[in-house]
């Protein structure tokens, strides 16, 4: 038993303390530090393995190697856990350099979007009607056969409902082909004064050209009140028109017919490209046709429940896509819809 020797132990357990300090001076990287923590401290380590030398030692003895090897232990524990510190903060260092953010470099430029040129010109018809004391409403894009045709006293077999062919959903559902079914929608639901616009987009069966597309936008337009006449029309649609196009932009109201109003009126522009001489823009007539409007049919007051006898009203319904590209010359309405940039961005 007696073949470990006291001395020889504590100096055994000394010699490891500095070999471990000087491991752990060595060491670079946390993992190092680990290393040297597993080879000293860990279960199969060298101080571990002196330990286990104690067992045969005397009781007296016992305790001097014990006070030597604890010492030991906590003094390379300490050593571990500074190393592990400085090496912790200098590889913060590293990382924080090397990840620096200059936070004054300019930054990347955001490309600002615009609203569509079409959209843009629906906004700017609406504001000019909302000052003029309009309520704006929504009607359906889907809308039924009976409030696109009979209710505007277009009955099934009317020849009428040929110019306004379009997508059936169902036998009796359809895609609008304008926004006059809102008429009947907004006097159905109130008592005059009314005093409303509609803007949306309304679909025909139409063969695409530089004035036609068989999804377009209208705003509808509808006054109902005692003692409206033909005279409330012309000259709300003077003041709209001026407002939009300015002063000089010759107007003409050409008879028309509708089957829900009566008289009825085609009202024009002069062409914006040509002036009036004839141009591809307006199929070489001079004049774009703009909306179409007259005084609201008997009939159609009649069906939602209103006494012609009492109440009379105008109606009309314009292209804000026509009345774009009058305001600016385009030629071809088929470019709002081609989404090329070139075009669309000479309007942002
Ligand atoms: N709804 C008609 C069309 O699309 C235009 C219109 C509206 C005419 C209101 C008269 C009154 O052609």
């Amino acid at each position: 038993m007696a073949d470990v020797d006291v001395h020889e132990l504590v100096e055994q357990i000394e010699r490891i303390r500095a070999e471990a300090e000087r491991a752990l001076a060595a060491a670079e990287t946390l993992q190092d530090v680990e290393t040297v923590r597993v080879r000293f401290l860990g279960r199969k380590g060298e101080l571990t393995a002196a330990l286990s030398a104690m067992a045969s030692l005397s009781s007296s003895d016992k305790p001097i190697a014990g006070n030597a090897a604890n010492t030991a232990k906590r003094a390379i524990e300490e050593s571990l856990e500074v190393r592990f510190q400085e090496l912790s903060a200098e590889a913060l260092t590293r990382q924080l350099k090397a990840e620096r953010i200059d936070l004054t470099l300019p930054g990347r430029p955001v490309e600002r979007g615009y609203s569509h040129p079409l959209l843009v010109a629906l906004q700017e018809i609406v504001d000019i009607f909302i000052r003029m004391g309009y309520e704006v409403v929504e009607g359906r894009e889907v809308e039924y056969e009976e409030y696109n045709f009979t209710k505007l006293n277009i009955p099934t077999e009317h020849p009428a409902r040929d110019m306004w062919d379009t997508l059936y959903l169902s036998a009796n559902m359809l895609l609008r082909t304008h926004t006059s079914p809102a008429q009947a929608r907004v006097m159905e639901t109130t008592r005059p004064p009314v005093r409303v616009i509609v803007p949306g987009r309304c679909y025909r069966n139409e063969a695409e050209d530089a004035t036609h597309g068989i999804q377009f936008l209208q705003i509808e337009g509808l006054v109902v009140d005692t003692d409206i006449t033909l005279a409330d029309l012309k000259g709300t649609l003077y003041a709209f028109c001026r407002a939009y196009f300015g002063p000089d932009r010759e107007l003409r109201f050409r008879p028309s017919y509708f089957p829900f109003t009566e008289p009825s009126a085609e009202v024009d522009v002069a062409c914006a490209v040509c002036k009036g001489h004839g141009c591809r823009t307006c199929g070489f007539k001079g004049w774009l046709e703009l909306l179409g409007a007259g005084m609201v049919h008997p009939n159609v007051l009649r069906a939602v429940g209103y006494d012609p006898q009492v109440y009379s009203g105008f109606a009309f319904g314009a292209g804000p896509d026509r009345l774009c590209i009058q305001k600016y010359g385009i030629t071809d309405l088929r470019l709002f819809r081609e989404n090329d940039l070139r075009f669309l961005e000479q309007f942002s």
